[in-house]
């Protein structure tokens, strides 16, 4: 296995709501500031970044993973889901999202997204 200097860059390809794309980080980047840095998926938010509230929230193969806690190079070839993958192409609400919304569920609504997923 090549080490590889806490500076260096790496490629790191995942498949993120359904489209397979890649971008260069440091082998410390969080997942969480991945998505949003490199791959401009804002809609996952960073609240504690302890892994206590729950707002970095995402799906790794379908399962709830806080993003502060993982590595973005742990994703390596992971399928990747994020609350910008619940509405419909046309901005169609999930029936999750329907329900939040008809229910006033939302409060501020920065930690939603991570309670949506
Ligand atoms: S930002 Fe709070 S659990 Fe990740």
């Amino acid at each position: 296995m090549r080490r590889v200097n806490r500076n260096e860059r790496v490629r790191v390809g995942l498949t993120l709501n359904g489209r397979k794309l890649s971008a260069q980080a440091e082998p410390r980047t969080l997942l969480c500031d991945f998505l949003r840095q490199a791959l401009g998926a804002t809609g996952t938010h960073v609240g504690c970044e302890h892994g206590v509230c729950g707002a970095c929230t995402v799906l790794i193969d379908g399962i709830a993973t806080r993003s502060c806690l993982t590595l973005a190079v742990q994703a390596e070839g992971r399928e990747v889901k994020t609350v910008e993958s619940l509405a419909g192409a046309d901005g169609t609400l999930n029936p999750l999202q329907q329900a939040f919304r008809d229910n006033h569920a939302l409060q501020c609504g920065f930690c939603t997204p991570g309670i949506l997923m």
